[in-house]
């Protein structure tokens, strides 16, 4: 196959980047995105200040603005995300306690009901996790509103929209030595022992030279899976754009069947959050095909 996602689809998977409202009067950017890619995520634009910038008050016209312009290209959503520390609109950062809660739960109902029937797979829950060596959650205003929230938000996801996978999203952990890593993978593994409605779980894979890419990977890879949910690579990029790092990633997913998909967090090296000057993405300012796309689409093919 002669592209990211026809290659994916020879496996039954997909591949998928993220895409931002604004850029999608650029041409060079979507015919790119729309030749290579077949799942879509919206960088910033179904977060919870792009969709209820005042409480109670929804807007998705940003978000459907990527919506429609991947389904009438023929491609599925992921949605991202409903319940995060971060991009918290101002009127949510000031609630806490039971407000705070109720909030995240009309939160999910909003947003889930809008997408309802529409959605591959969302992130419910972004990010929970704390860096370092506690494996412990992180510290935040939904965090003290009780340790349920993670659980609180999953089944009120499962009621508002039955079709959508429900996702456990975070970065690093993808190292399976890593104290993040397990403390995720536990919450997981309780979450499917008790009956706690969860469908999959993305890593991010935010590779740097502070969080390499290790090739422990295929390892946690198969050990999420073997708790009985996918595994999704929602946010792929890696600083230096090493073509043998990229393979790896791929071929790790490959590797296991219930990784179902990769999604590289941006189109051109121009579009990254990293900033082009980190050569982190598949294709470069000029839309051409690095070396690292290459390889990629070797590995696809080879599987
Ligand atoms: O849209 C405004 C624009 O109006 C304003 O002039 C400009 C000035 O700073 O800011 C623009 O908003 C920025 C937005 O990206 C759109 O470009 C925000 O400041 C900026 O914070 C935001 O960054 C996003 C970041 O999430 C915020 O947390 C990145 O685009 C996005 O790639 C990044 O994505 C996250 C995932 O959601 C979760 N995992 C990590 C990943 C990388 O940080």
């Amino acid at each position: 196959a002669s592209t990211l996602a026809a290659a994916a689809q020879q496996s039954g998977r997909y591949f998928g980047t993220a895409i931002a409202a604004g850029k999608l009067g650029d041409q060079t950017y979507t015919t790119i995105a729309n030749r290579e890619f077949d799942m879509i995520t919206a960088e910033n634009e179904m977060k919870i200040d792009a969709t209820e910038p005042n409480r109670g008050q929804f807007n998705f016209s940003a978000g459907d603005r990527v919506y429609n312009w991947a389904v009438q290209n023929g491609k599925r959503v992921r949605g991202h995300t409903l319940a995060w520390h971060s991009q918290q609109p101002g009127w949510m950062q000031a609630l806490s306690g039971s407000s705070l809660r109720q909030a995240m739960i009309n939160h999910i109902n909003g947003v889930m009901g809008h997408y309802r029937g529409k959605i591959y797979a969302w992130d419910v829950v972004n990010e929970a996790y704390a860096d370092g060596n506690s494996g412990g959650r992180r510290d935040s205003n939904l965090q003290r509103t009780g340790n349920d929230w993670i659980e609180v938000a999953f089944r009120t996801a499962r009621a508002a929209d039955p079709s959508a996978k429900l996702c456990y999203n975070d970065y690093n952990i993808d190292n399976w030595n890593w104290a993040k890593t397990q403390g995720v993978y536990n919450m997981v593994r309780d979450f499917k022992q008790r009956g706690v409605p969860i469908d999959c779980v993305g890593l991010q894979s935010h590779f740097n030279s502070n969080s390499p890419y290790n090739s422990n990977y295929r390892t946690t890879i198969q050990s999420f899976a073997a708790l009985g949910v996918d595994v999704q690579i929602t946010e792929l990029d890696i600083q230096g754009g090493s073509a043998t790092t990229y393979a790896n990633v791929v071929n790790d997913c490959l590797a296991v069947p219930r990784c179902t998909g990769i999604t590289v967090w941006g189109v051109r090296d121009s579009d990254s959050w990293l900033g082009a000057n980190t050569s982190p993405l598949l294709f470069d300012g000029n839309g051409n095909k690095k070396a690292a796309y290459n390889s990629v689409l070797n590995a696809l093919n080879n599987a």
